[in-house]
């Protein structure tokens, strides 16, 4: 696996690019409009592994594609040039940029599971989704640190995971594996795993885009927190 497609090159996007190349991949990245936007942005992570696409390219040149964009767009994800490819979506559902999504307010379903079924023949993993894109970018540490954080991902392929989880490794995280697409509400907005989690104990962030310096969560403390979002769903 050497290229890591990107539809949407936003704040989530542009981090992971930019680990992404740390970690010895070459990036394709897109967004809604022009390529050529996205010029600035290519320019600053090296011309020689970053280049500018659409949607539809990036999918296509994507050994594994990574889905960061406003989820009510989620439906203008390419679908073809995905079929059979790992695809990573790190949306999360904020009704005041999204509107509502009555399946999502019923909790008959999870953003995951709606990207999945807008992508049937692609393989989709729930990640990155649950942390700060700037705790993302500085709790990044190589594999065996014992500083390094870990994150939890979702999915219904186990060989998907697997995949998803050796790009984590490159790029700096461990991860735990929280179970199929059904279970990525356990770490959504509102939850005890969500953002927050990457906060040192005793801070109070101003807003969850301004949330001060991140800390490594560990493995248990990950798990702990999925736990309590399943204990508080129970009772
Ligand atoms: N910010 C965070 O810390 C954070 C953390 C975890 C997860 N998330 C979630 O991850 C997703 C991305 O977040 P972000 O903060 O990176 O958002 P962002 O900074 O607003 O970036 C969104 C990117 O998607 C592009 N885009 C929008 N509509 C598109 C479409 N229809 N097709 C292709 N590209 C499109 C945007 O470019 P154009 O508008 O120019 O097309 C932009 O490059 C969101 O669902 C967010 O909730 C965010």
């Amino acid at each position: 696996m050497t290229t890591i497609g990107f539809i949407g090159s936003g704040l989530i996007g542009a981090t992971l690019a930019r680990l992404s190349i740390a970690a010895g991949y070459d990036v394709v990245l897109s967004n809604s409009r022009d390529p050529k936007t996205l010029l600035p942005l290519v320019a600053a992570l090296g011309t020689a592994h970053a280049s500018a696409a659409t949607p539809e390219e990036a999918a296509r040149a994507g050994d594994l594609v990574v889905v960061t964009i406003p989820l009510k767009s989620y439906r203008d994800v390419p679908v073809e040039p995905l079929r059979g490819k790992v695809v990573i979506d790190t949306n999360n559902y904020y009704p005041q940029r999204d509107g509502q999504i009555p399946r999502l307010d019923d909790e008959s379903t999870t953003s995951g599971q709606l990207l999945q079924e807008h992508l049937p023949e692609s393989k989709v993993v729930k990640a990155f989704n649950n942390i700060n894109f700037r705790h993302l970018g500085e709790l990044a540490r190589p594999t065996g640190d014992p500083h390094r954080a870990v994150l939890p991902i979702a999915g219904d392929d186990t060989a998907a995971k697997q995949t998803v989880t050796e790009y984590l490794d490159a790029i700096g995280y461990d991860t735990l594996d929280a179970g199929p697409l059904a279970e990525g509400w356990r770490y959504e907005n509102g939850q005890p795993a969500y953002a927050r989690l990457y906060v040192p104990a005793g801070a109070s962030p101003q807003s969850l885009l301004d949330m001060g310096p991140g800390h490594p969560a560990t493995r248990d403390e990950v798990a702990a927190a999925l736990s309590e979002a399943r204990r508080r769903s129970d009772t």
